[in-house]
């Protein structure tokens, strides 16, 4: 089997969870979450990082903690995964969506300024599968309606936007640690941001909302038990001494699958770059020409017991939003287009090479069958 993804552990990660079951540290109070917090956020170029128990817990936090709440909007693509959105309606706030570009999976941007109104109160950005959101159009209209930015780097860790961190745009960014990530933590993610007073309504938030100098037990407002664990944070800080042959390895395995499968009709490939950035390849994912060859790709490749996964779903498609009358006249036919259409091969950190050209053999030989 070659499955979607393989994690990678070739650092010290067993040293520093040895360390952990040594020492007795195996909660969220251990010495390793703050090393892992400053050393990310500084990774990142910010101040302030807040581990959490995952990056979905990270956006619910962050929506909470930047005071967004009952009737505030929130501009958010509708081809992303669910955690931004449902963090919006968990808050009492009103998506509102966005249509996807074409040519890089990501929110259009320039389809956003027409769906500003006097309630909108953010723009949720989420980087997807390894080019980043144009940001500058962004933080324009962000300063001319006087708008908060909320960056979902999940993906992103280490990629740039014109040499400026992803995550180091938002006035809360978020991170994912799911071990499909560049760097994981088995589940986890942080919260980073340069405002003191923000990062310490994120640490009241993840920890129950007890008050940090109050009497304990006594609460002035609700939070989650969204902590990440020291056991979690060991194995992070040994990920981040590698991040950067991480970042290469998923650059060389994007570029090798790019390379594999330069002459594949019926399928478009993935951007390997734009004006602002270079493709990171989280994932490596191709748009077929319709939804029948995605799912008969699919099938294919599982016959020669090789993963796949299908891209996300639109949210204006979601049964759940619908259900709750949301997005209910929606209509975005290019994110319909890619949800439908794409799918993504085995990308993970421990992906051979000899792994890469037979995936790629396979999928070139279906697809020659079908011209
Ligand atoms: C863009 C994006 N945001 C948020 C998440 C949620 O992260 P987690 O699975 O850690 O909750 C993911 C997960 O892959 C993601 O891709």
């Amino acid at each position: 089997m070659i499955p979607v993804n393989t994690p990678l552990f070739s650092g010290n990660e067993e040293k520093y969870l040895l360390e952990c079951i040594k020492t007795g540290w195996i909660s969220s109070e251990g010495p390793f979450i703050s090393k892992f917090e400053d050393q990310f956020s500084n990774y990142v170029d910010r101040k302030y990082g807040i581990a959490v128990s995952n990056g979905s817990a990270a956006l619910d936090i962050a929506i909470k903690a930047l005071d967004i709440k009952k009737g505030d909007e929130v501009i958010v693509p509708t081809f992303t995964i669910i955690s931004p959105v449902q963090s919006i309606t968990n808050a009492g706030a009103i998506p509102v969506l966005i249509e996807n570009e074409e040519s890089t999976w990501n929110m259009d941007v320039l389809k956003i300024e027409e769906k500003i109104t006097n309630k909108t109160k953010a723009i949720l950005v989420v980087h997807i599968y390894g080019l980043p959101v144009d940001m500058d159009p962004i933080l324009h209209l962000c300063e001319k309606y006087n708008l908060l930015l909320i960056e979902d780097a999940a993906e992103l860790h280490g990629q740039t936007y014109k040499n400026r961190k992803c995550g180091s745009f938002g006035h809360i960014s978020t991170f994912s640690f799911y071990p499909n990530k560049h760097i994981t933590t088995g589940e986890g993610g942080m919260l980073v941001c340069n405002d003191g007073d923000i990062a310490e309504k994120c640490k009241k938030l993840r920890n129950l909302a007890f008050e940090p100098n109050g009497r304990r037990f006594i609460h002035n407002e609700i939070g989650w038990n969204y902590r990440m664990t020291n056991l979690q944070a060991a194995i992070g800080l040994a990920q981040l001494e590698k991040i950067e042959t991480h970042i290469q390895r998923k650059r060389e395995i994007g570029r090798r699958y790019m390379n594999n499968l330069a002459e594949i009709k019926n399928y478009q490939l993935p951007l390997e770059k734009t004006v602002y950035s270079e493709n990171i390849f989280w994932v490596f994912g191709l748009v077929a020409d319709n939804e029948k060859l995605c799912n008969d790709t699919v099938t294919e490749l599982a016959k020669y017991n090789i993963g796949t996964r299908p891209f996300f779903w639109c949210m204006h498609k979601q049964p759940v939003f619908n259900k709750m009358n949301l997005f209910i006249n929606d209509k975005f036919p290019i994110a319909e287009k890619i949800a439908s259409n794409g799918f993504y091969l085995p990308s993970g950190l421990g992906l051979t090479d000899d792994q890469i050209d037979y995936v790629s053999e396979k999928l070139l030989n279906f697809s020659n069958q079908k011209l």
